[in-house]
């Protein structure tokens, strides 16, 4: 299977009362794997695109926190996908080796990263044709495995008011 088809939205229990809403997001349990960094991107105008890369090693999870933002993910063999984040109880799950995208951000956009290993630029690839000699070079198994359709163009995107 290729790793695009384990990309998926995660539903966060909410704790809320009456002071307000509470998300809780523990590593192992919430999430595939334990949590040892995170970062927040925010400010970024409509027109910026983020990401624009894979990693070789680092799985994500995105949650935006606050505002909205859409994130495209592409498996280097013509399939694509958008997701938007647009619910703080709400995250994409991104595996390693998927390209991946972050933009239309909203001016209230608080994008909370959690990610499973310590940053180490070198495993990132910021180059997309070399992300893609490594899914060709990942060699038959993985070709046989993929769901192979080229071009396919999906959207998980659902406008929530
Ligand atoms: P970058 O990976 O380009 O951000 P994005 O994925 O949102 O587009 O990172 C921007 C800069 O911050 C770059 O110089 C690397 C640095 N950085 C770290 O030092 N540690 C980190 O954990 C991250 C995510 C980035």
């Amino acid at each position: 299977m290729h790793n695009m088809n384990r990309v998926q939205m995660l539903e966060f229990s909410q704790r809320g009362d009456d002071r307000g809403h509470l998300v809780i997001v523990e590593g192992k349990q919430d999430i595939p794997f334990e949590i040892k960094r995170a970062f927040y991107i925010y400010g970024s105008d409509e027109g910026v695109i983020r990401g624009q890369h894979a990693n070789r090693k680092t799985e994500f999870v995105l949650i935006n926190v606050a505002g909205k933002s859409k994130v495209k993910v592409k498996d280097g063999e013509g399939n694509e996908a958008i997701y938007c984040l647009n619910r703080p109880h709400t995250g994409i799950y991104l595996p390693t080796m998927v390209w991946k995208d972050m933009y239309d951000f909203s001016k209230d956009s608080v994008l909370l990263v959690l990610a499973s290993t310590h940053y180490d630029p070198d495993e990132y690839i910021r180059n997309y044709e070399e992300f893609v000699n490594e899914i060709e070079g990942g060699g038959v198994i993985l070709y046989l495995n993929s769901r192979k359709c080229p071009l396919m163009y999906e959207s998980f995107c659902q406008e929530v008011s």
